[in-house]
């Protein structure tokens, strides 16, 4: 493939891509680097060619951060609270927004105690593997509903815990069930992790198979771990005012064994700051499970995430940072701050980039949420016909477009490569244009 590039004349010279593939040992295996190594990559060939990318490899938030959160930071940290050690299970102001922000926005109740923050949703989900994977002895692995977040199951590998996935494209609906029970009937699964609006692919799932998700969670004693990574942002429908429906979808509504996880990251432009928030179902948060015992001192779920494992991997979270999303959270349950406008721009970008692509020979990979198109946010996903996604993801460099491939996400849809809009600014878009216009003709498509 190399080959047809190379005789063409691209946006970014063939010998600078090409040199630092080699030097950064890539050759060959693009389409296999993590979105880290992929990053490293295109800063050296940008530095080299002194060509700006359209950059599409990581889930940055392209806007500001949330302001009222700075501010209370600073003012925190003015108080002097960087001195003290904060409370394990976070600072009431926090665990008391938190509750409000899930009946809000959820229509779930919760009690304040099972709001518990931590250093990330990264650090929410470690924790909740530590846990989960651990209250029955006979369950002992995690099952994803792929695609999904490729660093979780780095997670488990690290843990030396066991996992299983299966690709969602081909059981949406009511196949979902059956293929959810081929696995959860062999005894072993202990937690089904997803995410809801899902990264890479941007499915949302629908009412009823959250429903069935949750009926088999509750059939076979499982915990369903829902990670609300892009919480709000299925801009499909209008989940911004507070106490209002409609609202943000949830397993909860089918299941009492449930446990959230709220990233401040993507919907507050707060990924700097690592703070998220674990959320435990008031009935979980209570159930005993004598296995615990194993590792920790008590059998109680809540008790035994807290002073087990949060305690163990970080002794809680930023003490000014909590004050900082606290704030936040305040200002979004009260109605001053509605938080879903702004970060509508990364759905209003994706329609528009979206169809740049499609315009050029491009073809969306996950298209559907059963039988109705797909929202545009965060992510969308990408193929060319002819190309397999290494070729396609190594291809796109000569013209300064950087991706990643789904081959890393758990999506059988090997083919195919996640396109971020976040860091795409809109002055962009005309260079974005003439560029896929060139690849589409350097690429007949026959
Ligand atoms: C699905 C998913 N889960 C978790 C995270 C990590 O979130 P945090 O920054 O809160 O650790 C991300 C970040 O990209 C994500 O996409």
């Amino acid at each position: 493939m190399g080959n047809i590039v190379e005789t063409k004349n691209t946006p970014i010279p063939y010998n600078i891509v090409r040199d630092k593939i080699n030097e950064l040992n890539l050759t060959n295996k693009v389409g296999k680097a993590t979105i880290r190594e992929i990053v490293r990559l295109i800063n050296e060939i940008e530095k080299a060619s002194g060509k700006k990318f359209v950059r599409m490899e990581m889930g940055v938030p392209g806007l500001d951060p949330v302001k009222i959160g700075i501010d209370a930071e600073i003012a925190a940290l003015k108080r002097g609270v960087a001195s003290k050690y904060p409370m394990i299970d976070g600072i009431p102001e926090l665990k008391h927004e938190m509750a409000r922000f899930i009946k809000n926005f959820i229509n779930i109740d919760v009690d304040e105690q099972g709001c518990i923050p931590s250093v990330g949703s990264m650090q929410g989900g470690m924790a909740a593997f530590l846990i989960t994977n651990r209250c029955f002895k006979q369950k002992d692995t995690v099952l994803f509903i792929d695609p999904g977040f490729p660093v979780q199951k780095q997670q488990l590998k690290v843990l030396g815990m066991n996992y299983e996935t299966f690709d969602v494209y081909n059981y949406r609906g009511d196949k979902l069930r059956e293929k959810l029970e081929s696995y959860l009937k062999k005894g072993n699964i202990s937690t089904i992790l997803y995410s809801n609006p899902n990264n890479p692919s941007w499915i949302c799932f629908t009412e009823k198979e959250l429903q069935t998700i949750g009926e088999l969670a509750t059939k076979y004693e499982i915990t369903v771990v829902e990670d609300l990574a892009y919480f709000a942002m299925d801009f499909r429908k209008d989940l911004s005012k507070p106490g209002e429906p409609p609202y943000q979808p949830s397993v909860a509504n089918y299941t009492d064994n449930w446990l959230m996880l709220v990233s401040s990251s993507k919907i507050f432009s707060y990924a700097g700051q690592r703070i998220g928030c674990i959320v435990i179902s008031n009935k979980l948060y209570k159930k005993r499970f004598p296995d615990l015992k194993r590792y920790f001192n008590s059998d109680e779920f809540g008790y035994a995430m807290l002073y087990g494992a949060i305690y163990a991997l970080s002794s809680g979270v930023c003490h000014s940072t909590q004050f900082g999303l606290a704030a936040i959270l305040k200002a979004v349950n009260d109605g001053e701050f509605n938080f879903v406008e702004n970060i509508k721009e990364y759905g209003e970008k994706a329609k528009i980039m979206k169809k740049l692509f499609t315009n050029n020979g491009f073809k969306i990979v996950y298209d559907k949420d059963e039988d109705k198109p797909l929202a545009d946010g965060f992510y969308f996903t990408i193929s060319y016909p002819g190309l397999s996604g290494e070729e396609l993801i190594e291809e796109l460099l000569y013209y300064g477009i950087s991706a990643i491939s789904l081959a890393i996400t758990g999506s059988e849809h090997v083919e195919g490569l996640r396109a971020c809009v976040s860091q795409v600014l809109r002055n962009q878009f005309d260079d974005l244009e003439y560029r896929l216009k060139q690849f589409n003709e350097h690429h007949p498509i026959k």
